[in-house]
């Protein structure tokens, strides 16, 4: 009988413990094999004083609704570039991949399955290079992983954006004002765009598709021309101005990780329109709460399929949704790229555009 560890990666989200929940199940109900948690992404592994979190049927007892991840996580716990206190009280780095692999063998375990994003799935691809057997798990609320359709957690932030973006629509009708929504997403406008189009947004701003603010000004003046006295916006937190337009906070690394992009607008935007215009920030609200159906489904079948994806060893994969079917591909494949909108060709862009939604881009 095989031992198997979970891991939880980077940023949390929705979905995370119905993965977890599956992957229990699963191993028990088909194959009787042993599972353990590790804590904190790998870092209860790698701490001095290691621990494991035992998982079975009463230990997974009523997770599936709840948010979060009963085994904790963290974006800084890389075995390849581990955090160490330094003496001066600054953070030094060291491999701690060796260290990783004796520890596994010490609890005997014989796969790993790690459930993350872009950046756990780097590293499953680094530790299946050193011979451990990994299966990963795409997990992000931005769906920028490339080779799978749809990753976890995505649609629940999307529900939590879209009642956020409904609440504001009754306070902006209300006082007549302007609201912008900054929603999560630095790389990809996944999120941005549906909760925008399922929000009823009048203005959408994506990083993939550069904005004036002029452009901007011009769809709200025309929709004051048409008696909306009020105006949702929309915009990603990685969205970025047309080259050459003045900007208050910096872009690219400069960036401030969120809560930038919207004041920077309410900033800039202010000083021209007629109406008033405040900014809302939803941040880490978006990773928080219950998944929806959608995610817990979709979690369920992912956390069942990777325990196949051991059985059959099929190691130094990445469990995918494809057309409404379940596979696996190459962790290779999987790191590729990170998956964007490309505005050209996207049918959502298209239909919101059609339907005289604003990406700032032009009027
Ligand atoms: O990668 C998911 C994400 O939600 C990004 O959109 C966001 O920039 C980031 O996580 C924030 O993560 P944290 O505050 O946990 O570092």
């Amino acid at each position: 009988a095989l031992k198997i560890g979970v891991v939880t990666g980077g940023g949390d989200c929705p979905g995370l413990n119905a993965v977890i929940r599956a992957v229990t199940r699963a191993a028990i109900y088909q194959h009787g094999w042993t599972v353990v948690g590790i804590p904190d992404a790998f870092g209860g592994l790698l701490s001095d004083n290691p621990s494991v979190i035992p998982l079975n049927m009463h230990t997974i007892r009523g997770i599936l609704p709840q948010g979060g991840t009963i085994l904790g996580t963290s974006n800084r716990a890389d075995p390849f570039r581990f955090p160490i206190d330094g003496k001066d009280g600054n953070t030094d780095y060291a491999d701690k991949s060796h260290l990783l692999k004796a520890r596994l063998d010490e609890y005997g375990i014989d796969a790993i399955i790690m459930i993350g994003g872009d950046g756990t799935m780097r590293i499953a691809k680094r530790l299946k290079g050193m011979g451990i057997a990994v299966v990963g798990v795409p997990k992000t609320i931005d769906n920028d992983l490339y080779a799978t359709d749809i990753t976890f957690g995505h649609d629940s932030a999307c529900n939590i954006a879209m009642e956020a973006i409904d609440r504001l629509h009754t306070t902006a009708y209300s006082h007549h004002r302007v609201m912008i929504c900054e929603v999560m997403g630095r790389d990809a406008g996944w999120l941005a765009l549906q909760s925008g189009v399922s929000g009823g947004a009048d203005v959408i701003l994506l990083p993939e598709i550069p904005y004036h603010d002029d452009f901007i000004l011009e769809s709200l003046a025309m929709r004051q021309k048409q008696q909306r006295q009020f105006s949702i916006i929309v915009v990603a937190e990685g969205a970025k101005a047309i080259d050459g337009q003045h900007s208050v906070v910096g872009q690219g690394h400069d960036a401030p990780r969120y809560g930038g992009i919207a004041h920077q607008l309410e900033q800039t935007l202010a000083p021209h329109l007629k109406q008033e215009i405040r900014a809302v920030v939803l941040g880490h609200l978006q990773r928080g709460g219950s998944p929806t159906h959608f995610d817990r489904v979709l979690g369920t079948r992912y956390g069942e399929f990777a325990i196949q994806q051991v059985n059959q060893q099929q190691f130094g994969t990445m469990v995918a949704l494809r057309d409404g079917e379940i596979i696996g591909v190459t962790l290779e494949e999987a790191t590729k790229k990170i998956k964007c909108i490309t505005p050209s060709t996207n049918q959502l862009v298209a239909t919101a555009r059609n339907l005289g939604i604003h990406f700032g881009d032009r009027i």
